[in-house]
């Protein structure tokens, strides 16, 4: 199917971040939210991004930042927004009843062609499917935060998904720059399955005193090679949403390396989510710097 009109449903870190993809791919998106504020916000954040990375380093003149942002309009009425998309990307927050609730209502809004995907990354995407009566055009679209900068797109079958939904998914995320795989709706899909041990594994070191959160992230950032040590990247995405991901495999595969640690409860207990509110397994400062956060 040739898309020609995208709908982003969620303003938020995720849906701001793949509305700027998909700009960028050459998409018209329609950008919803339940409130105009929320809006305002992400086109500011979208805005700044195309100045500071694109214009300002000399990717692009300024004409032409002006004409990839004209791409994008933003909708506080649903039924305006999607009554004739051609696909859907559902980033709105993790909670299954809300997902549920807005499939069934796109389902009654969109034609009957239209592609429904959920950004999801722990949420079952065969319940998502299940709320609506076309189940075989229903797919997850799981991007990566940064989702303006990440590459991957996990394309997330539900049983009972069409082969063509499958193909359509692939062809947008690979039109937004994006570098899609295939993976069966099962939780933690490939990169949140493989992710939440080395989260675990992390915490326990720190909490056993092995090595510092610090130590942690240079020993992984220069000795692995990743772009982010585990204690950071675990800020990075939050301890509310590692435990619903962790919560969610180990049911699935009761593999002991996935088994939420004792130190994310813990850090939950005390108020600290990670980066979100700026208290992680390090403190976040106004001055845009870190300090490690002593547990005891
Ligand atoms: N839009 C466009 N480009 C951007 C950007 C944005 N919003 N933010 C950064 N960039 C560009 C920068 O301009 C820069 O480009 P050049 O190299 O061409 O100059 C490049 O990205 C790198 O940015 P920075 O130099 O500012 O910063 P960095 O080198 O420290 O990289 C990072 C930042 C990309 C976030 C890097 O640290 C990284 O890859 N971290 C790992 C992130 C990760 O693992 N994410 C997955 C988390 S798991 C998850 O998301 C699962 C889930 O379910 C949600």
């Amino acid at each position: 199917m040739d898309v020609k009109k995208l709908i982003i449903l969620g303003s938020g870190t995720m849906g701001h971040g793949i509305a700027q993809a998909a700009i960028f791919g050459g998409f018209d998106v329609c950008l919803y939210d339940i409130a105009q504020n929320f809006l305002d916000k992400a086109k500011d954040k979208i805005k700044g991004s195309i100045e500071k990375h694109f214009v300002a380093k000399g990717k692009i003149t300024k004409e032409e930042g002006d004409a990839i942002f004209a791409r994008l309009k933003t909708y506080t009425n649903l039924e305006e927004a999607a009554k004739d998309a051609d696909f859907v990307i559902e980033a709105v927050p993790e909670d299954l009843a809300l997902k549920k609730k807005i499939f069934a209502e796109l389902d009654k809004i969109c034609p009957v062609h239209t592609i429904l995907a959920t950004n999801t990354s722990v949420l079952p995407v065969t319940a998502i499917a299940g709320a609506t009566g076309r189940q075989d055009k229903v797919v997850g679209t799981h991007f990566f935060n940064p989702a303006a900068v990440m590459k991957l797109v996990e394309v997330v079958l539900p049983i009972g998904v069409a082969e063509e939904t499958v193909e359509t998914a692939f062809a947008v995320a690979k039109k937004m720059g994006k570098v899609p795989v295939k993976v069966k709706d099962t939780p933690g899909f490939i990169v949140n399955r493989l992710l939440g041990p080395l989260y675990m594994e992390a915490a326990q070191m720190v909490l056993e005193g092995t090595a510092t959160a610090e130590d942690i992230d240079t020993a992984m950032r220069l000795g692995a090679g990743h772009p982010m040590g585990p204690c950071e990247l675990a800020d990075f995405g939050g301890f509310d949403v590692i435990q619903m991901a962790q919560d969610a495999v180990f049911d699935y595969t009761h593999s002991e390396a996935s088994k939420l640690n004792i130190l994310y409860r813990k850090m939950l207990e005390a108020g600290r989510l990670g980066r979100k509110n700026g208290k992680g397994f390090y403190d976040y400062l106004p001055d845009g710097t870190k300090k490690p956060f002593k547990l005891f």
